[in-house]
């Protein structure tokens, strides 16, 4: 399983594409059209929201689970840019018949909520939200659904419905909602071509000896149940809900990869204890290109957090760790890791349960010596800079957990394994 342990954007996609390698089914499990993985390939970059990264490899067969939140619109435009794009996705993707449909008016009611709210979350406005609130309601439309027109129609008659309650009648907005609806219904006859029992397709691969990748979405800080609170996605970010999203059971899973960056961002609202001042922090931003993926919208960016990382080693059973975009710290004389926070009640080295708390900490920082050289060509440990393995070797320590694998850059190739 690959793991976010930081506010996304770590960096899964990538790690993902180079362990597909040795699997032979790629597994989403959770989240839906607001990730945004980013593969970059010898000739061509591609940024993949619904479709697991695996999908670059030509023999693998990737499938979305019943854990995610499926944009029907989104899916099939990223499957056919795939098909045009030269990676042949045919008889390649499945989606279980179990996932929940992101409606049209799913978005509206993201984007209503937004306006509406005190706290405002600052979500990517794909309706996650809203569709997790209608699968715990018990009213939300699933992909198995499709196969049974009326039963469909009713669940969009009543949705629309509940969304008007909401919106309120007489708006221009409730037309829209009328007129997405046909587009929507003919996505769907596309859409239930799809349709297969993911966790069977797990469990038989399995049986056959082969090996299944599970890609996680997000990250740990966003997990609706552990992560920052409210400000936080509407899913299970963090490994156990791998099993519960894919169909599996969980003593199916022997390694859990934490994704780390060798610093930290975040994108969209809600506290980062160590975010740099605005002029580094503008630096850090254009040398790791770090604008999101989905919304092209500027991530917030400061140092590694160890407390986190502890954190999230914990609360994931981590494996390993996979740390990525060391090379963006090439050019620095100094590089900080958090190792503590500091609290009224005095340090503490544990990520604080009470979370009216994590906003009011001061990040504790222990200064290393930059490596001032550049990593980017670098494919083994040994010929990594001194500096550069200090700093590693501490992430190891906070973390608590070994390193297997380091990237120094965006493409398949730039990756030291450890
Ligand atoms: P939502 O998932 O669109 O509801 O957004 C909720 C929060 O999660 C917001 O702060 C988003 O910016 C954040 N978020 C959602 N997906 C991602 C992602 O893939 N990377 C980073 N942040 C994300």
């Amino acid at each position: 399983m690959i793991i976010g342990c930081q506010w996304g954007d770590e960096g899964k996609g990538k790690i993902v594409d180079v362990l597909a390698e040795d699997a032979q089914l790629v597994v989403r499990y959770q989240g839906g059209a607001n990730a945004g993985h980013t593969v970059q390939l010898p000739d061509q970059e591609f940024i993949l929201h619904q479709i697991p990264s695996g999908i670059l490899h030509p023999d693998k067969r990737c499938l979305i689970g019943n854990g995610v939140v499926l944009d029907a619109a989104e899916f099939l435009r990223e499957y056919d840019a795939l098909d045009q794009r030269g990676v042949n996705p045919k008889k390649r993707v499945g989606v279980s018949y179990g996932a929940h449909l992101v409606l049209p008016y799913h978005k509206i009611l993201d984007q209503v909520s937004e306006d509406q709210a005190t706290k405002k979350i600052g979500t990517t406005g794909r309706g996650i939200g809203p569709t997790y609130e209608d699968k715990v309601g018990r009213r939300g439309l699933r992909v198995g659904d499709l196969r049974h027109p009326d039963r469909t129609n009713t669940l969009i008659e009543e949705g629309i419905a509940r969304a008007k309650s909401i919106i309120g009648e007489g708006e221009s907005i409730t037309d829209s909602l009328m007129e997405d609806r046909e587009a929507f219904l003919r996505d769907s006859d596309r859409l239930v071509e799809f349709a297969t029992d993911v966790g069977l397709e797990i469990a038989n691969t399995l049986a056959d000896g082969d090996s299944v990748l599970l890609e996680g979405a997000q990250g740990t800080a966003l997990d609706v149940d552990h992560g920052t609170y409210p400000f936080v996605t509407s899913s299970n970010t963090t490994a156990g809900a791998a099993a519960i999203g894919s169909g599996i059971g969980p003593t199916m899973i022997d390694s859990v990869t934490g994704v780390v960056k060798a610093y930290t961002t975040r994108v969209g609202n809600g506290p980062l204890p160590t975010a740099f001042e605005p002029e580094m922090d503008e630096m850090i931003r254009e040398l790791g290109g770090e604008f999101g993926a989905t919304t092209g919208r500027p991530r917030r960016c400061g140092w590694f957090d160890g407390v986190l990382a502890k954190f999230s080693a914990r609360v994931n059973g981590l494996t390993g760790l996979a740390v990525t975009k060391l090379d963006v710290l090439d050019t620095l004389p100094e590089v900080y890791v958090c190792t503590g926070y500091e609290t009224q009640h005095g340090i503490i080295e544990d990520f604080p349960a009470d979370l009216v708390e994590l906003g009011e900490v001061k990040p504790v920082y222990e200064m290393l010596p930059g490596w001032m050289e550049p990593t980017k060509e670098i494919r083994s440990q040994e010929d990594l800079p001194r500096a550069a393995r200090v700093f590693l070797e501490r992430l190891e320590e906070l973390a608590e957990t070994s390193i297997e694998m380091v990237s120094v850059g965006p493409k398949r190739s730039q990756i030291i394994r450890f």
